[in-house]
């Protein structure tokens, strides 16, 4: 039945999903489910690989990441969801993949030196932070995925990836293929304060935010920074509130916007509450389903547990066929 490509990617839960992850990941793989094999996994054991004296909050997370996912439209009937730690076959390719890894491909990893110095307040001198790399080959190859969306700053991991399948094909055998990453767009939007929406800038609007909170959120973005008082004519063209205007907003809304700014006939007062309007509008089939998921108990764990029997069933394929090249 399956001769559509297939697709893997995750996410680590590390809290609530916002728009700029929306724009950056999940609309992509919304998309994709329809034309593809899809798997995606929460990360939880790459979650602990940095934050390994927290695992409560990664475990709390997870169900949050669940929601988050459904509630923009990805489907179990047309994907598979789940989590990864509940497939213990990816630690044991991790295991095997590691026996063959050398560990200067590891060092060299531009993603990894980054890390160690950006998150200099952890203690990440570990052998799992080290080996995240070889932890995400198995997650990849184990589901033998054609295809990973990820941002620019994953795509050495892939690299990595590709370079394990072939050594372990190399060494054992053709069980692999290799995959190639699809870079997804970053998104154009930016964060309340127009840096890159983050949480840890306390920046972000949340797929989860209430009207009243996205209205308020929206009350203190920041604008055209040279347009200081309601009299002065602004430039939408530098303005994050267009940006969103751009993406929310009907056309005529865009246009009249567009018009009324430069000739400083809007404030940005009233500019914004129009905007946060159509971003209220838009997000509302999102927190219809994620309403729909809260209210109806145990059908989250459900669509989990279901996920991660279907991932196992093809993860435990691919071991047979790890340990038969291997013959251990
Ligand atoms: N490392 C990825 C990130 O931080 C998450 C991840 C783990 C992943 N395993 C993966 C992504 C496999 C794609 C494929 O975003
Ligand atoms: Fe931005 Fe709107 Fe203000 Fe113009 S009127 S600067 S587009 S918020």
């Amino acid at each position: 039945m399956e001769n559509r490509k297939r697709i893997l990617s995750g996410m680590r839960p590390t809290g609530a999903l916002h728009l700029g992850n929306f724009h950056g990941a999940l609309a992509n793989w919304v998309d994709m489910q329809n034309q593809y094999d899809c798997f995606f996994f929460v990360a939880d054991w790459h979650a602990l690989t940095s934050d390994y004296e927290n695992p409560g909050t990664i475990a709390g997370f997870v169900k949050e990441m669940m929601l988050d996912w459904l509630s923009v439209g990805l489907s179990p009937d047309k994907c598979t969801l789940f989590v990864q730690s509940h497939v213990k076959e990816h630690a044991e390719l991790f295991l095997l993949l590691s026996m063959l890894t050398p560990v200067p491909w590891l060092e060299r990893n531009p993603t990894y030196k980054d890390q160690i110095v950006q998150l200099e307040n952890k203690d990440l001198s570990t052998f799992g932070f080290l080996g995240y790399p070889v932890l995400q080959a198995a997650d990849i190859i184990i589901y033998k995925a054609d295809r990973v969306p990820v941002g620019v700053d994953q795509v050495p991991h892939v690299e990595i990836t590709r370079e394990i399948a072939r050594r372990f094909n190399y060494l054992y055998g053709d069980v692999f293929p290799e995959p190639e990453s699809i870079l997804t767009q970053t998104p154009k939007i930016l964060g309340l304060d127009r840096r890159k929406m983050s949480k840890s800038y306390n920046n972000a609007i949340y797929l989860s935010d209430s009207p009243d909170a996205i209205q308020k959120k929206v009350a203190r973005m920041i604008t055209d920074p040279q347009r200081m008082r309601r009299s002065d004519p602004g430039n939408p063209d530098v303005c994050n509130v267009f940006t969103f205007h751009k993406i929310y907003s009907d056309q005529a809304t865009v246009g009249s916007v567009d018009q009324m700014c430069r000739k400083a006939e809007i404030g940005c007062v009233e500019c914004k509450q129009k905007m946060a309007a159509f971003l209220v509008d838009a997000l509302a089939p999102v927190r219809a389903k994620r309403k729909e998921y809260e209210t109806r108990p145990g059908l989250v764990d459900d669509i989990i547990q279901a996920g991660g029997d279907k991932a196992r069933a093809v993860a435990q394929k691919t071991m047979a066929d790890v340990r038969r090249a291997i013959g251990i």
